[in-house]
């Protein structure tokens, strides 16, 4: 478990001090894909760094697993950091050893003997999808292959907690989906807890369990990320989740969709949850034997279900037809009536 009490990060600047984290009160459990979004300067960089005693609280306390981090000596901090491991989205490896000697660095300095440092790498090395590629340079890499050393280097002494800041930023999105199912494996495999810092919403729909919003140094919107997303409150978290769904239908959209379709109604169906899209609408098409056209459709899949929405029409509505799909717990707005 980590637990943030009241922490508050200022920096002292020519400009005087300046509040990075302001007040922070965060509980993230064991196991938990967390994930804290936010824009460039909200203070997540500075948050995360707490967690693992790069950046001191000015005041307050964090906790990581029962140890309070400000409050440990060099030693014991050294030791900690050996169970939390961090990813970088410059992926901070050492140009001159190979992938194999990256990933036996933090064992080296661990002191672990060479016939298990060995074992332990080679292990680490089939875990993120390196086989073959030991000798490499990083710089012979692609930047997943780099980022997969990343993750390798951080999981060699079995943290408990691993910290991604902005780990699949400079990655393509191919690239990126890849990295985020490697560490949903691991978070899995592995069972460690991933804290996962972004300022694209779109990753932490894909694998986080809960997200912060930050905004200001502050935490501004908390919570499981499927509640979240269906029911952004602060403006910060609608922007980001509008952005995602890349709700572009413009009400002069919906103008034209009328005209092409002149009779019937028009609905607007939200989907939140268990009730994905597809199999609902073609199960209501055979029960009741009507027409549904989809119009257009933005529905993303986050780690707990599906939600956004969708436009169709129906020639011939009925009042059965509206019941059905509230019993699957779609959301109908009626754009048009019949
Ligand atoms: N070492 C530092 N000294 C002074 N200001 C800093 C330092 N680190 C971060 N900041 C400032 O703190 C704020 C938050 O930065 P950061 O935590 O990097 O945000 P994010 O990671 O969300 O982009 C910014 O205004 C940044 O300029
Ligand atoms: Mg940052």
């Amino acid at each position: 478990m980590i637990t943030l009490q009241s922490v508050v990060k200022q920096f002292a600047t020519k400009k005087g001090p300046l509040t990075a984290v302001d007040d922070v009160n965060l509980q993230i459990h064991d196991g938990e894909i967390y994930g804290v979004i936010g824009f460039s300067g909200a203070g997540k960089s500075t948050l995360i760094r707490m967690f693992n005693g790069l950046e001191k609280p000015t005041t307050g306390d964090v906790v990581v697993g029962g140890d309070h981090i400000a409050q440990l000596g060099m030693k014991d901090l050294r030791k900690k950091r050996q169970k939390i491991g961090m990813i970088f989205q410059h992926f901070n490896l050492l140009w001159s050893r190979t992938v194999f000697d990256n990933i036996a660095f933090p064992l080296e300095i661990a002191g672990v003997s060479k016939t298990e440092r060995d074992q332990k790498v080679n292990e680490l090395i089939r875990m993120v999808g390196l086989t073959g590629r030991e000798k490499a340079f990083p710089s012979q890499l692609s930047g997943g292959q780099k980022q997969r050393v990343g993750i390798a280097r951080a999981l060699a002494n079995d943290p408990t907690v691993l910290l991604c800041d902005e780990a699949t930023s400079a990655l393509d999105p191919q690239t990126t989906d890849e990295i985020l199912e490697l560490l949903v494996t691991i978070n899995k495999k592995i069972g460690s807890a991933i804290i996962l810092i972004t300022h694209e919403m779109h990753v932490i729909r894909k694998i986080c369990h809960k997200v912060a919003v930050m905004e200001n140094g502050r935490i501004v919107e908390e919570g499981p990320v499927f509640s979240v997303f269906q029911n952004p409150q602060s403006s910060v978290t609608q922007r980001f989740v509008k952005d995602d769904l890349k709700d572009s239908e413009s009400e002069a959209a919906m103008d034209d969709i009328k005209l092409a379709y002149p009779t019937g109604a028009i609905l607007r169906l939200k989907f939140a949850g268990s009730s994905t899209e597809q199999p609902i609408i073609s199960r209501i098409i055979r029960k009741y034997d009507v027409d549904i056209n989809v119009i257009s459709g933005n529905v993303s899949h986050t780690s707990s279900g599906a939600f956004g929405h969708m436009i169709v029409h129906v020639p011939e509505p009925t009042k059965e037809l509206f019941n059905e799909f509230e019993q699957h717990g779609v959301i109908v707005e009626v754009e048009r009536r019949g």
